[in-house]
């Protein structure tokens, strides 16, 4: 298969490109910036923002099986803070989609749980209905109506994930994007402290091989005709705490946490458990590394390429 990923140089575009170069497939990818993690995949430098003819100029003469639609602003905070940000988010999906529908191109789109809002207690599933909740959380929602849009007034075959703080590898580029889990392994290391906001806050943390074993096999079925125009919450369907996050780190470094607790911030959501089985069921789906152990993963991860990068 040949597969074209946006976001290419981004955490889950890198984890998925080499999943699927190691699988055999063919992967470029699509992004602003070179990947900083890897020199195995091939990437373009495009802006997404750039009208769809520029687009599909500048990507004439290559051929894609599936294109898998990464790129965004990903960050809940920062958008709170720039939501233009949040429209260059759908602006980017509705370019992208221009290029999948010019070219007969299945396309996969990368969601998030941030479409729920803020869910309370259980398990939440696909049906559950959207709040924009922040402008990227309405980001998602518009790039997700879009897609649906397609499928439904072009024919194009989609699928859409709804990721969920994935977690692991190729992530602690904390300058350009700060995400809680290397964030925090970070400081627990240093000694210094670590703010957690919002003592209730418990989210559903997927470790990046996960993940990226959910889309791979997403770009299969959808590829062979198998799956399409399904909405699919990729997760763990197990609640953690951001304390017991803190006590996890702490554990595997060896350390104790010096926490302190201040209340949620504005557009961020407090509780979200995903219910997990339209993924068993569509993908056969099953996550096998629980936070815990994913932490001292991501570790080991951070300390390997730190050291190899000296
Ligand atoms: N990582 C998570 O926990 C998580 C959770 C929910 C949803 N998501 C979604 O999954 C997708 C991948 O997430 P990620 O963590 O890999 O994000 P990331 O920020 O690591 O990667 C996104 C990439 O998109 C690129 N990009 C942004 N705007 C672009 C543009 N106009 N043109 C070309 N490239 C552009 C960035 O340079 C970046 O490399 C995103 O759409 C994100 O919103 C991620």
């Amino acid at each position: 298969m040949r597969i074209l990923i946006t976001g290419s140089s981004g955490q889950i575009g890198t984890n998925l490109g080499l999943r699927l170069l190691d699988a055999g497939h063919e992967v470029a990818g699509v992004d602003l910036r070179p990947n900083p993690w890897t020199p195995r995949l091939p990437t373009r430098i495009l802006d997404l923002r750039r009208p769809p003819a520029e687009l599909l100029a500048a990507l004439k003469g290559d051929a894609w099986d599936v294109l898998v639609h990464f790129a965004a602003h990903a960050k809940v905070h920062e958008l709170v803070v720039h939501p233009d940000r949040a429209l260059e988010n759908v602006v980017d999906t509705f370019n992208v989609l221009e290029v999948a529908r010019a070219r007969g191109t299945p396309i996969i789109f990368g969601s998030s749980r941030e479409a729920y809002g803020d869910v309370g207690e259980g398990l939440t599933d696909e049906d559950r209905r959207v709040v924009a909740k922040s402008p990227y959380s309405a980001s998602k929602i518009a790039g997700e109506a879009f897609v649906l849009s397609y499928a439904l007034c072009y024919g194009v075959p989609t699928l859409t994930f709804r990721f969920s703080n994935v977690y692991g590898r190729f992530d602690d580029d904390l300058e350009r994007m700060e995400r809680v889990i290397p964030l925090f392994i970070r400081e627990v290391a240093a000694g210094r402290e670590v703010t957690v906001f919002g003592r209730e806050k418990v989210l559903d943390f997927t470790y990046v091989d996960d993940c990226v074993t959910a889309v791979a096999a997403g770009v299969e079925r959808l590829y062979r005709g198998e799956l399409m125009n399904e909405t699919i919450n990729v997760a763990t369907g197990r609640g953690s705490s951001l304390l017991d996050l803190c006590t996890y780190i702490g554990e595997a470094l060896g350390k104790e946490p010096r926490v302190r607790v201040e209340p949620t911030r504005p557009g961020e959501i407090s509780r979200y458990v995903a219910d997990i089985g339209k993924a068993r069921r569509l993908l056969g789906y099953e996550p096998t590394t629980h936070l815990r152990e994913g932490v001292h993963k991501a570790i080991a991860w951070q300390r390997e390429w730190r050291a190899g990068a000296r």
